[in-house]
């Protein structure tokens, strides 16, 4: 069994990384530790982290969310029940609407109204090919592909109203004018019969205001939103900001930021908006990083090697370095820190599963790899509370990295959902400095000439905060078949009694589906260890919640 003292610990982390692959299988003592450190807070776990995105894209709102009044699908006004009620459950902090690449196609006055004079407009999404494995074929009409706008402005807030989130739009920057974008603030936010808008609001049956505080400006306007270079995004960014009528609701707005790890456009960026001095770095509430790990050779969902279960955590795991290496851009120029991440795109991108219609776009009910994604993800931006503020997994339902799985009266939950009910306890609570020690996962990866290149990836990874007394510790373990062992030390405090809730499977591809919804969920157990240091063993292919009450 290791024994570390603090000061040699973190120095150590390397040596002793080596020293336990060494280490014979057979050996079954404890082979790695976690050292989490109450004194050393990192900030705290903004409510916000646990947010979502919903984008008129495939099957994401119409059928996901919106299923209209006179469905025989169970309804709220419109708005599919079983998603509210779930979704309810994880206190979500906000919602982003109405994309992603739709927004800057989107005029929002197409979407209030009466219903049924509502125009209908091709979607930006209408000549996606479907495709499978089988072939590429188009789309079919229907709301997917010709935008009804049954779902607009007002049925969005109510959406957010109903589970407790925060709206949070996108302006079109690439097809729209600021006036548009003005227009939309005062709809939203006017007192009513102050305006034109405010009056046409409360005309809809919204007299109270909407409220509507997060604002992004544009989307990836370096690509869909519109093909500029940062300069020019920036100069776009200052245009639509330079005067916003706040109607008291203080404004937090987020910048279209970098495509993965494009350094260059975050700090060409940011350089542009200095031109005209500090103020306008001061207007930037979140600065919109995107990232998604597609699977190689974007497969179907649950079809993997094991090789390939690690290349794509490995993948995911790259969100680390992409936080840390913008935030030290950004650093450059907003030496006071006022800028944070906003994370508002994020996820595994897989093929669209064959059995949805060809509308659905990138729709997949996700499996337990997409899960430790999740873990992965959650547990990266806890770890950097201090620089993250926002983070929305791409999207909500029935598309890429979703929570929730439909078609027609078929619901279910998937294994991300599982990951955002399990990580939601840390919300709100103080991250604090946690380290991990443990043999690395090996594998191999193909390169471009299909050449096996051997690959690794840290062998337990997580986060931890208190509040009130209660840690919350989550850790992945990515190791497809080994159980780790570890001794968790807690500096500063001890554990009086604790609960486990763990989502593992022995089948690596284990997953949710219209024919066996509950074929993977999490289980719960009791922890028997107390002490400053306790020992626990995380099953292989899991993502761990650890509830520890703390004397
Ligand atoms: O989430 C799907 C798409 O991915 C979004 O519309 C776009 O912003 C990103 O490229």
């Amino acid at each position: 069994m290791l024994k570390l003292g603090r000061r040699t610990f973190v120095s150590d982390v390397l040596a002793t990384t080596t020293a336990y692959l060494l280490v014979p299988r057979s050996v079954k003592a404890a082979d790695a530790r976690i050292e989490i450190l109450l004194d050393e807070p990192i900030g705290t776990v903004a409510p916000e982290l646990y947010s979502h995105f919903v984008e008129h894209l495939g099957g994401v709102v119409y059928d996901g969310i919106w299923v209209g009044e006179k469905s025989r699908i169970p309804n709220y006004n419109g708005i599919r029940k079983a998603l509210v009620d779930n979704l309810k459950k994880l206190k979500p902090g906000v919602i982003r609407y109405p994309g992603g690449c739709f927004a800057d196609q989107y005029d929002w006055r197409d979407g209030v109204g009466a219903r049924d004079k509502r125009p209908t407009r091709v979607n930006f999404w209408a000549d996606t090919k479907y495709k499978t494995t089988r072939a590429y074929e188009d789309m079919e009409g229907g709301p997917q592909k010709y935008e009804s706008n049954h779902f607009g402005t007002d049925e969005f807030v109510s959406f957010c109203k109903m589970v407790g989130a925060q709206p949070y739009l996108a302006a079109n920057v690439r097809s729209r004018d600021v006036r548009v974008f003005l227009e939309w603030l005062e709809y939203c936010n006017a007192p009513a019969n102050l305006t034109t808008w405010s009056t046409e609001r409360a005309k809809n049956g919204y007299a109270a205001p909407h409220k509507v505080s997060y604002w992004g400006v544009g989307n990836e306007s370096w690509g869909c939103g519109g093909d500029l270079t940062p300069e020019e995004y920036a100069t776009e960014f200052r245009k639509f900001t330079a005067w916003l009528p706040t109607y008291g609701v203080p404004l937090k707005l987020i910048g279209s930021g970098p495509n993965g790890g494009d350094l260059n456009w975050t700090r060409k960026f940011f350089e542009g908006l200095a031109l005209k001095g500090g103020r306008q770095i001061a207007k930037l509430y979140g600065w919109g990083l995107h990232y998604y790990c597609g699977s190689t050779g974007q497969q179907i969902a649950n079809e993997y090697t094991e090789n390939e279960w690690y290349d794509l955590l490995e993948r995911a795991n790259r969100m680390e370095s992409l936080v840390t290496s913008h935030w030290q851009v950004m650093g450059e120029f907003d030496r006071e820190r006022r800028v944070k991440l906003a994370v508002d795109e994020w996820g595994a991108w897989h093929k669209q599963d064959p059995d949805v219609p060809p509308g659905y776009l990138y729709a997949y009910a996700g499996t337990l790899r997409d899960a430790l994604i999740s873990g992965i993800n959650l547990d990266t931006f806890q770890r950097h509370a201090d620089k993250v503020t926002m983070a929305n997994p791409a999207q909500l339902v029935n598309t890429i990295h979703s929570l929730f799985h439909t078609y027609e009266d078929h619901f279910i939950l998937t294994p991300n959902y599982h990951v955002f009910e399990m990580y939601g306890a840390h919300a709100g609570a103080t991250a604090v400095r946690t380290d991990f020690i443990a043999p690395k996962a090996n594998f191999t990866r193909l390169d471009a000439q299909r050449k096996e290149i051997p690959a690794s990836l840290w062998g337990l990874q997580g986060s931890a905060s208190v509040k009130d007394k209660q840690l919350t510790l989550t850790v992945v373990n990515p190791h497809a078949k080994e159980t780790r062992e570890a001794e968790i030390a807690i500096r500063g405090a001890s554990v009086k009694s604790g609960a486990v809730r763990t989502l593992a499977s022995s089948d690596i591809h284990a997953r949710n589906t219209f024919a066996n919804p509950r074929g993977l969920e999490p289980t719960d157990a009791l922890l028997t260890a107390s002490g400053a240091t306790i020992t626990y063993k995380f099953a292989p292919a899991s993502v761990t919640r650890l509830t520890l009450a703390l004397s």
